[in-house]
């Protein structure tokens, strides 16, 4: 039994849709949760700034006592996670592209799975050597959609622009695949305008693998709280802290609460 909080992280909002699904399929966790508002996006910056960043949010997590990192980030998973995991040996720190990935290939019946995300994201390749390692006969179709994450934060995220973008991003490939990984925290809230456009194709949603992923890691390093209803959600912000607590209640379902603003890290 370990009452301590998940230390959750991402460049800013997007990763609530990960605090959802923890809350969904943890409901004992309590969460403290960091958005980088300052500092985002992510998606177009160098690993390198990346990985300075995700030092940062990391030290700050384990300081306020955080049991277990989770990264829910896509960005940032795909280039700080090895790095984080060697330099906090002893904090158990899990990202969202493993899980995504596992849940793909669960869900693939042609092993041809399609995934989106950002720039950095699919640069790296990160899910495609995932994908490889669990069965290198798997067909990776890579396509970034930089566009959608700037739709979703202007709440953008039904209507005719954004089908129009769907369109561009996807018409070159899905008629390919049988599944496609959202390999962005923005893009869960995009689903209905995909879904509209890829049809039969599966959609995988990296933020409930990876609250699957949570429970297991938590359960295996007997790190779990059994205590009855003891979640909690703590947020800090780098910036705009009202916007945050806006904007948050479409990302999370309900109200983030009043966030904290952090300007020292
Ligand atoms: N959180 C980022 C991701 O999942 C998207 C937003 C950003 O570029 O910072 O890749």
């Amino acid at each position: 039994m370990d009452k301590r909080p998940i230390g959750v992280f991402d460049s800013g909002l997007g990763g609530l849709t990960v605090v959802k699904a923890l809350k969904n399929n943890l409901p004992n966790e309590s969460v403290l949760y960091f958005g980088d508002i300052a500092r985002l996006p992510y998606g177009v910056k160098s690993r390198e700034l990346i990985i300075e960043y995700s030092v940062q949010i990391t030290e700050f997590l384990i300081q306020k006592g955080a049991k277990l990192i989770i990264i829910a980030c896509n960005t940032a998973t795909a280039m700080a996670l090895k790095e984080l995991r060697l330099q906090f040996k002893e904090t158990k720190i899990i990202g969202v592209i493993e899980p995504g990935s596992q849940q793909a290939y669960l869900d693939t019946s042609t092993k041809r799975i399609g995934v989106i995300g950002t720039d950095a994201t699919i640069n790296s390749r990160a899910y495609e050597s995932s994908l490889l390692s669990i069965d290198n006969k798997i067909h990776v179709i890579s396509k970034a959609c930089p566009l959608f994450v700037p739709f979703v934060e202007e709440g953008m995220i039904t209507g005719s622009a954004i089908n129009y973008i769907v369109e561009h991003y996807l018409s070159s490939f899905q008629n390919d695949i049988d599944t496609m990984i959202l390999g962005c925290t923005h893009y869960p809230l995009l689903k209905d305008a995909i879904t509209r456009y890829t049809k039969n194709i599966k959609l995988v949603d990296s933020a409930s693998a990876t609250a699957k992923e949570a429970n297991i890691i938590l359960k295996k390093y007997n790190l779990k709280n059994t205590a009855e209803k003891s979640y909690r959600l703590d947020c800090f912000v780098t910036d705009l802290p009202m916007k945050f607590e806006r904007l948050g209640k479409t990302f999370l379902g309900e109200p983030v609460g009043h966030p904290q603003l952090v300007n020292d890290i």
